[in-house]
């Protein structure tokens, strides 16, 4: 299955009464394993979660903090752009340069980086004071 298949099946797994924007994410770490994550509604509506969150919790409770690629898909007219929370949880664990693809349900795909989603991101390294 392709990451955007994954990402798919994940979404199907929404949890969105609220929004009814279902969304779901699959990223790959350097071992090849998969990690899927949907977004997870709360009535309290600050309380949700989006599906990078999910996929991201997964992918570091199962060991792993390094992300090769990430996928994630909607039902948008464009391809999904990761809101700016979900953008810095990517950064936290990619390098620049990984891959990651934007899908719609329609078929329509945006490929990008990790660097270019977040440009001028607040890293590690500003907490050296050189
Ligand atoms: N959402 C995500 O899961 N990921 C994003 O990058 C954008 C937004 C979710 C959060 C909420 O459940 C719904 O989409 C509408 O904002």
């Amino acid at each position: 299955m392709s990451l955007i298949d994954d990402a798919k099946a994940a979404r199907e797994k929404a949890h969105a009464p609220y929004s009814k924007f279902k969304v779901g994410a699959a990223l790959r770490v350097p071992s090849g394993e998969v990690f899927v994550g949907c977004n997870v509604e709360n009535i309290a509506y600050p309380e949700g979660t989006c599906a990078e969150a999910g996929a991201i919790a997964a992918m570091v409770v199962a060991g792993h903090t390094e992300i090769s690629e990430i996928t994630v898909i909607a039902d948008c007219p464009e391809p999904i752009p990761p809101c700016g929370g979900c953008r810095q949880k990517i950064a936290e664990f990619a390098a620049g340069n990984a891959k990651v693809v934007l899908a719609t349900m329609d078929g329509v795909t945006k490929e990008t980086t990790v660097a270019d989603l977040l440009p001028g991101a607040f890293s590690s390294t500003h907490f050296d004071k050189g």
